[in-house]
């Protein structure tokens, strides 16, 4: 009996494993995807184009979605990839010089004062490391954000904006994260900051202009007001710069159109211009202070030695070129054509437009321009910098597929 059974069990196995066989060889699917993707297979980019593989060139609106800030194939970031010599990495817990350095190339960029950097390897990781600093500063476990927004894929950071359906399919998050509506700007006001100052958040985290709600520009009295209030109550402000920094929005950081200061800023995409992966959490001292206890945090590729020298070069290129300005005055152009025919608003060359009609992503793709289409609106994010010609002909392609 005990034998029979015991040969029935392999027999089971082993069927298991035939079909787990069969069915892997006559699945397609080797690489997993929520959703299909655009119709397009991508092989190379140049300036402000990706190149398909039928040799189509397509304008890049996108740059990755807010990512390749600096433009494909400068040879100035390649050359920092050609000339790396080593070491191929640095253990987290050793010396190495290079991370000294770049840290304080971005603090040079930020509003005079003491902040420290902590590396990470994109803009998810940076903004755990936000949450986990604030909740080690404040003793608080509560976070308010922009319902919808976006700050990354982990569960945490799902929970920060509850995207409609998640709760469905992931479960229910954590009542410890508020979400507040990025519309009616008094009420929301009004009410973030009441909430705020019950004292039991430990940060509001935001970026400073809403990219991933489809552009939207918060107005100046709504963080004044919250940051007052945060001030009063010991309240952390995270801003997520991953999108909106290095230039995107016509400053080197979104949060300078409002003259505030945050306590703790995170980056990645255009911090390597997309040449590498990387990302930083960069905090007040005193704020950072909170994680020095042992193993608070650990990064196994944070801040790679290769990465580093990219993200080195590219904030030497944006500030040789004059990237910065050059957003500032693309994006005016590129708003006041838009505005000719459509509902368009942003900052440098971070922009949205408002009532626009389905399936427009599509057929621009057909004309040779790539865009995105995030809660009922176009979203723009060129290189920044894209050339006249080159926002005249997106403008005209937009204008040709917008009804
Ligand atoms: C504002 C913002 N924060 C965080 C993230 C997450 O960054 P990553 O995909 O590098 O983890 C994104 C990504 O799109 C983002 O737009």
């Amino acid at each position: 009996m005990i034998l029979y059974k015991f040969y029935t069990n392999i027999y089971i196995l082993f069927s298991i494993v035939l079909l787990m066989k069969k069915e892997k060889i006559e699945s397609k699917e080797v690489l997993f995807r929520d959703s299909p993707p655009y119709p397009v297979e991508i092989i190379n980019s140049e300036g402000s184009y990706l190149i398909g593989k039928d040799g189509k060139r397509y304008l890049d609106f996108m740059a990755g979605w807010c990512v390749g800030n600096a433009g494909w194939k400068k040879k100035e970031i390649l050359n920092a990839i050609k000339n790396f010599k080593g070491p191929e990495y640095v253990l987290p817990n050793y010396i190495y010089k290079r991370w000294e350095d770049l840290a304080t190339k971005i603090i040079d960029l930020l509003p005079k004062g003491e902040w420290t950097c902590f590396r990470a390897t994109g803009g998810t990781e940076a903004n755990e490391i936000a949450l986990k600093m604030s909740r080690a500063y404040n003793k608080r476990k509560k976070f308010l954000a922009f319902k919808g927004a976006y700050h990354g894929q982990s569960i945490a950071c799902l929970s920060l904006v509850k995207i409609p359906d998640h709760e469905e399919h992931f479960g229910k998050f954590s009542d410890d994260y508020l979400q507040i509506n990025a519309n009616d700007w008094e009420n929301t006001t009004k009410e973030a900051v009441k909430i705020i100052k019950g004292g039991e958040i430990s940060a509001f985290i935001s970026e400073p202009i809403i990219c991933n709600l489809g552009v939207i520009i918060p107005p100046k009295y709504f963080f004044d007001e919250i940051i007052k209030a945060c001030k009063e109550t010991n309240t952390l402000f995270i801003c997520d710069e991953v999108a909106t920094g290095f230039g995107r929005t016509g400053k080197w950081f979104g949060f300078e159109h409002y003259n505030l200061e945050p306590d703790i800023i995170t980056i990645a995409k255009g911090f390597s211009s997309g040449y590498a992966a990387i990302g930083a959490t960069i905090a007040k001292q005193n704020v950072a202070e909170s994680m020095r206890f042992d193993f608070s945090n650990y990064s196994t590729f944070g801040w790679h030695p290769l990465s580093v020298e990219v993200a080195i070069s590219n904030i030497d290129y944006i500030k040789n070129n004059k990237l910065v300005d050059k957003s500032n005055k693309n994006g005016q152009y590129l708003l006041e054509k838009l505005s000719e025919f459509c509902n368009a608003e942003g900052k440098g060359l971070c922009i949205g437009i408002k009532e626009i009609k389905k399936g427009v992503d599509l057929r621009c793709l057909k004309d040779g321009l790539i865009i995105s289409i995030v809660e009922g609106r176009i979203v723009l994010f060129p290189p920044l910098d894209v050339s006249k010609d080159e926002i005249d002909k997106a403008v005209e392609i937009i204008r040709k597929n917008i009804d």
